[in-house]
């Protein structure tokens, strides 16, 4: 057994891939797939990105890179669903059991607790990273700490070279 959290060596492998990819898109699906495959409870992991119409439309959250079941909600409205809370409150937004929070809009029937972390740059939301799990209650402190240093990583990654 290592002595060393595995949500630490998670973020020393990230810190390394930041390196080793020379664009964001790439590693932001390094994002999702060490998530997703390392942390057992992480069953459906992916990125949501802010796009501006530019028409007068209010801007939308689009499904980005993700793994897990494809998911009915591929286009969000900011007042819409947990993934709409945290971009326009620009706040993590932790659901314990999402049967219970009215917001939640379903992806999976199997979804029990819900995690969902905002991107900044430059100090404006520009997306998120959304995580679901098929056991209640999945997300804490450790976990909380994990995502939110991903979504940190990658508003770096992206204030360096937009995407
Ligand atoms: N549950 C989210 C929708 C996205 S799916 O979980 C992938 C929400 O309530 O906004």
């Amino acid at each position: 057994m290592s002595a060393v959290p595995k949500t630490d060596e998670i973020k020393t492998e990230l810190q390394h891939l930041a390196q080793a990819v020379n664009s964001p898109a790439p590693f932001m699906k390094e994002v999702v797939r060490l998530l997703h495959t390392r942390m057992l409870k992480y069953n459906w992991v992916g990125f949501y990105m802010i796009e501006e119409s530019g028409s007068g439309e209010p801007p939308v959250l689009v499904l980005g890179p993700f793994q897990g079941a494809m998911t009915p909600h591929t286009r969000i409205q900011l007042n819409q669903g947990i993934c709409g809370a945290a971009a326009s409150t620009g706040k993590t937004v932790v659901v314990d059991d999402v049967s219970k929070d009215s917001r939640y809009l379903a992806c999976s029937i199997e979804t029990k607790s819900e995690i969902v972390v905002p991107v900044f740059v430059r100090g404006k939301v520009v997306g998120e990273l959304d995580i679901d799990s098929h056991f209640p209650a999945a997300f804490q402190e450790e976990d909380r700490d994990l995502v939110e240093y991903c979504a940190k990583l990658v508003g770096q990654y992206l204030e360096k070279s937009p995407a």
